[in-house]
Parts: C-alpha cells; sequence; structure tokens
C-alpha cells in the first residue's frame, strides 16, 4: 500500500471492554462470569465490583453521543460471552443479544465503525466450573461462541478479534494469581496457553465462514522485557518471561510455531494437526502496549517476575514506567517478526484526576503520555513500520480489574457516585488531535490512489 493511501485510510479510535464498563451483571438473564467470583472473594482493591461499573448497558447512547463529539472514526468493545451465552454454550440469550445489536447499530447510524473483540476476560463461570480454558473442549466452546456472534452482527461488523491479551489472562491468571480465575498452577498454565491459541484457530475460522469479508486479528500486549539488573539470572529469567509474555500466543498463531522453551514444556499436549488448527491466515496484529518490563528472577512460579522500574524513569498512577521509545521499538520489531499490518489497539495511562470547581478535569499528564506515545509511533512509521491506526485505552473510566475503580484511564471522568461522564481536557485534545491529521491527510497528494 503506499504511504499517502496510508495516511488517508489511518483509523483513529478509543476501546473498551464489556465487563469494564457494562455494568447490569445480574440484568436481562446474564450468567455469571469468573470475574464475578474474583470480585466476590474479595480479590479487589477496596472490595469494589463491576455489578454497576460505569452502566454502559443502559447509558450506551449518551456513551457514543461523546464518542461523536470527540470525532473518532472507531470504537472497540467486547462481548460478553456470560451475556450471550449464560452458561457459555447452548441455551442462547436473546436479550443479551439484542443489547449489542443496539450499541452496533448506534453506532454505525452515528459514523462511528464498530471493533469488536470477542474475549476480554469475562470467561462464564459454568465453563471454568467445567475447567474453563484448561479444557481442550474449550476451544470447540469458543468456536461455537464466534460463529454465534459472527452470524448475528457480520451483516454490520467486520473488524473482529479473537482475544485481547491472551498472554495477561493467562499468565496473571495462573502463573501469579492476581487475575481470575486466581490459580498458580503450572500445567494448568500450559493447558490455557495451549488450550487459548486452539480456541483462537477455532475461532478464526468460525468468522470466516460466517463474515463476508471479513478483517480478522488478534490483540496481544507486546513489551520490551528488560532484565532489572545487569546479573546473568536476571538476564536468563528475562529471556523466559519474554517467550512466556510476548511470544507464546503471536508465535504459534502468525509464525506457526512456540518460541523454544515453551514448545518443549508444551511438548507432551501438542497433538499432531494442533498447530495446523492454530495458525490460520488473519488481517491484521492488534498491539496493546504501556510501556516495558523490568525482570527479575524471583521466587513466582516462572521463577520470573515484575522488578523494580529503575528510578530515573517517570511512572504513572499504576507505578507503569513511562517510555515511549518502547513503543517505536516494539512497532518496528512487530513489523519485522509477523509482517501484518499492525493497529495499536490500546495505549493510554492511568492518573490522579481531579474535578475542580467549575466541572473541568485538566489532565495535563495524560495530554503529555499520548503525545509522546504518538510521536513514537509516526516515527516507527517513518521507518517503515506498518501502523495503520491507534485506540486510546479508554473513551472512559472504568473497573481497572484487580485495581477496581482506584485507576483512572479514562479521556472521559467518571464519577461512580452519579455516573455522570465529563470529558476531561485530554478528551478535547485527542479530537483536536484527530481533526488536524484529518486535515492533513485530505490535503496530501494522492492521497486516494489505491496501494
Ligand atoms: C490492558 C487491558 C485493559 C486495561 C488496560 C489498562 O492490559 O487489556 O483491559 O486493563 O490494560
Amino acid at each position: 500500500m503506499s504511504s499517502n493511501k496510508r495516511k488517508a485510510d489511518f483509523v483513529w479510535g478509543v476501546s473498551t471492554s464489556n465487563y469494564q464498563i457494562e455494568g447490569a451483571a445480574h440484568e436481562d438473564g446474564r450468567g455469571p462470569g469468573i470475574w464475578d467470583t474474583f470480585s466476590a472473594q474479595g480479590k479487589i482493591a477496596n472490595n469494589d465490583n463491576a455489578d454497576v461499573a460505569c452502566d454502559h448497558y443502559h447509558r450506551y447512547p449518551e456513551d457514543i453521543a461523546l464518542m461523536r463529539d470527540m470525532g473518532v472514526d472507531a470504537y472497540r468493545f467486547s462481548i460478553s460471552w456470560p451475556r450471550v451465552l449464560p452458561e457459555g454454550r447452548g441455551r442462547i440469550n436473546e436479550a443479551g443479544l439484542a443489547f449489542y445489536d443496539r450499541l452496533i447499530d448506534r453506532l454505525i447510524a452515528t459514523g462511528i465503525e464498530p471493533w469488536l473483540c470477542l474475549y476480554h476476560w469475562d470467561l462464564p463461570q459454568t465453563l471454568e466450573d467445567l475447567g474453563g480454558w484448561t479444557a481442550r473442549d474449550s476451544a470447540t466452546w469458543f468456536g461455537d461462541f464466534a460463529a454465534l456472534v459472527g452470524r448475528r452482527y457480520g451483516d454490520r461488523v467486520k473488524r473482529i478479534a479473537t482475544f485481547n491479551e491472551p498472554a495477561v489472562f493467562s499468565l496473571l491468571g495462573y502463573a501469579y494469581g492476581s487475575h481470575a480465575p486466581g490459580k498458580v498452577n503450572h500445567d494448568a498454565l500450559l493447558k490455557v496457553i495451549h488450550n487459548v491459541n486452539r480456541a483462537h484457530g477455532r475461532a478464526v475460522d468460525a468468522i470466516r465462514a460466517s463474515v463476508e469479508r471479513a478483517s480478522i486479528g488478534s490483540i496481544h500486549n507486546v513489551q520490551p522485557c528488560r532484565p532489572a539488573s545487569d546479573s546473568a539470572v536476571d538476564r536468563i529469567a528475562t529471556e523466559r518471561f519474554d517467550e512466556y509474555w510476548n511470544r507464546a500466543f503471536p508465535g504459534p498463531q502468525i509464525l506457526g510455531t512456540y518460541p523454544p522453551q515453551l514448545a518443549e514444556a508444551l511438548a507432551p499436549l501438542i497433538l499432531p494437526g494442533d498447530l495446523a488448527e492454530i495458525c490460520r491466515p488473519i488481517d491484521w496484529f492488534g498491539l496493546n502496549h504501556y510501556g516495558p518490563l523490568y525482570i527479575k528472577e524471583s521466587t513466582d512460579m516462572l521463577k520470573s517476575g515484575f522488578g523494580p522500574v529503575p528510578a530515573h524513569i517517570p511512572r504513572t498512577s499504576m507505578g507503569w514506567p513511562i517510555e515511549p521509545d518502547g513503543l517505536r521499538e516494539t512497532l518496528l520489531m512487530l513489523d519485522r517478526t509477523y509482517s501484518l499490518p499492525i493497529y495499536v489497539m490500546e495505549n493510554g495511562t492511568a492518573t490522579i484526576d481531579h474535578v475542580g470547581d467549575n466541572g473541568e478535569v485538566l489532565d495535563q499528564d495524560r495530554i503529555d503520555y499520548l503525545k509522546a506515545y504518538i510521536a513514537a509511533m509516526d516515527d516507527a512509521i517513518a521507518a517503515g513500520a506498518d501502523v495503520r491506526g491507534y485506540f486510546v485505552w479508554s473513551l472512559m473510566d472504568n473497573f481497572e480489574w484487580n485495581s477496581g475503580f482506584k485507576e483512572r484511564f479514562g479521556l472521559i471522568h467518571v464519577d461512580y457516585a452519579t455516573l455522570q461522564r465529563r470529558p476531561k481536557a485530554s478528551a478535547k485534545w485527542y479530537g483536536e488531535l484527530i481533526r488536524a491529521r484529518r486535515g492533513k491527510q485530505m490535503a496530501a497528494p494522492g492521497a486516494e490512489t489505491a496501494g
């Protein structure tokens, strides 16, 4: 594709996920999911839960109007599996499916393209009780769910991702225990990795079969992993961690192979034909990126753990390092390694935001962060990386998993007592950036020429 054409088609969007914003946890027939269970076990900061969250389930028209005001091209959301299939398979919940019809139709009527992700960590509890992702059958369950979604929405939604950050939910859910289902078990972790990859392949096939002109991707967290010290043990721990964190899923899904240490560990689980089923052609690589990781040898299950961020590096309120150049480095690495068009599907920061007396939220830290990361993406594009879109995490403040509502990632502030939405200074800034970039795209000579 010519670079002018690429610029003209560049997609500017915002991202969310169902569990973090919808609420309505017990409404219209939704079944329980693993995060409901995990929250009920008191595993979330401040004992928060997402029963109400941002109440997006009822307030989605207002949220779409706020996106329209910002002028985004696209909105990435996810489907709640337990809302549409309360037991995860079998019985279909029409009321749940109808919610996403309303959402999608309104987005399209507003001129915003829906980008749908099938799985953002909200596994139906009934399936977890059958072994969840450790069960080989999970690939079939997920393939069937994908087919249902494809048949229902595929006439209107073409951009579909299978999984969001499989490495994060597998490792935090089964190696570190800090995310649902809160296990620490190496055998289970290996099964989960392989079955989630198999499930991805099934879903790709199901979407291709049910959605005409589908554009299919998979969304991965990829972060440079750096040893927390110069010691040999930290370097070895970092190499091991990098395989699990950055390569366990894109490797088999796109290249058809597991990285070496994992290939050895997984060998007993890989049946003939599995790798071919996993490695199905996809159309794009979805990247979620916030900053690099500093890894040290540890007593954790993988003998690798999260080390301290070097003192001189600035950090967000989550403690995550702010290093925009890591995004440039990652985009160029992905471009070389996987040769797929890349969409940045999540980037953003948690900041400590205050509502001023006049109702304004002046989140200059977020603006500075986004500016620097978008500049780093521009540098990667200038150096040849095929990056075709950028989505901010997140449209609005939401339930940040085990951190609960404490961490605020939104361009829009949510008052959790009243559920009032207030666009922050960053929302205005992002809207202006999109308009300015679009203006340039329109002016680019030859922008309409096909590549
Ligand atoms: C990513 C998740 C997303 C959100 C951001 C901050 O790992 O995909 O749901 O929690 O981090």
